[in-house]
């Protein structure tokens, strides 16, 4: 593998080409299936809508299961897999996934600018989860204790780091998939996110001298991603 290889392609058929033990840090940030609960985009005088139903690619049904065996296989002894998920997954996650690891834990990305709800009617939604599980014996690069909580905060994704076109409503901060990678990986190592996106875990992983392989389904955002990728030095 060179410094990256990436490809459009549904990541379910491409995970059975990849050979045993090749990955040391699965970072992805997959479907979350919470469109489903939307009561549709809110329109807000004088402004662009705000996106209440995050897109199309949310819509099919995720089914932790169906990654399980190729994520277990793929994945090396010492590896580490980091998951994006939302409240309405953790459950269905944590089912399949913690009886097959020796710890299953969760980490908080706090968004110091979550997206305002006007009408004052429940919280802001600015936590997000990471489900993360590794076996004994996996990577770890904990320098202090301070870096040891399980929390982060940064902002979402803002001007000039986030795309404009294509807009991808998930795009997630380059600062939080680097604070991943550094903990949970090491230089040389493989990272592999098989819902990339725009790419942004390729971009924490190349930057930080990892290589990277990632799958995306979507043309225009796989040509963004490629795009992102082919401009790190
Ligand atoms: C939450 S987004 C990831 C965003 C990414 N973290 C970023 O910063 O750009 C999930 C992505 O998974 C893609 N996707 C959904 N099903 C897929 C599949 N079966 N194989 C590959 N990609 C898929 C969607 O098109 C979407 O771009």
């Amino acid at each position: 593998m060179g410094k990256y290889s990436i490809y459009n392609i549904n990541c379910f058929e491409f995970m059975k080409t990849m050979p045993d033990s090749s990955v040391d840090l699965i970072l992805t940030d997959p479907p979350y299936n919470i469109s489903q609960y939307s009561t549709g985009n809110i329109n807000l005088p004088g402004r662009e809508a705000l996106n209440n139903n995050i897109a199309d690619w949310d819509n099919i049904t995720l089914e932790p299961k169906e990654l399980l065996n190729d994520f277990k296989r793929i994945l090396k002894s010492d590896g580490n897999i980091f998951i994006f998920t939302s409240y309405n997954l953790i459950g269905k996650w944590h089912e399949v996934f913690d009886k097959e690891f020796d710890t299953f834990q969760f980490f908080v990305w706090h968004k110091t600018n979550p997206a305002p709800k006007i009408y004052k009617n429940g919280f802001l939604n600015s936590c997000e989860m990471i489900i993360c599980m590794w076996n004994k014996g996996h990577t770890w690069n904990f320098s202090t204790q301070n870096e040891m909580h399980n929390f982060f905060e940064s902002p979402i994704c803002m001007q000039p780091e986030r795309l404009k076109n294509p807009k991808h409503p998930a795009q997630k901060p380059v600062k939080l998939l680097k604070h991943i990678v550094n903990i949970a990986s090491n230089k040389g190592d493989v990272v592999f996110d098989p819902f990339m996106g725009v790419g942004s875990t390729g971009v924490a992983a190349l930057e930080l001298g990892r290589k990277f392989g990632g799958c995306e389904i979507d043309k225009d955002y796989f040509e963004a991603a490629k795009k992102r990728l082919e401009n790190i030095k």
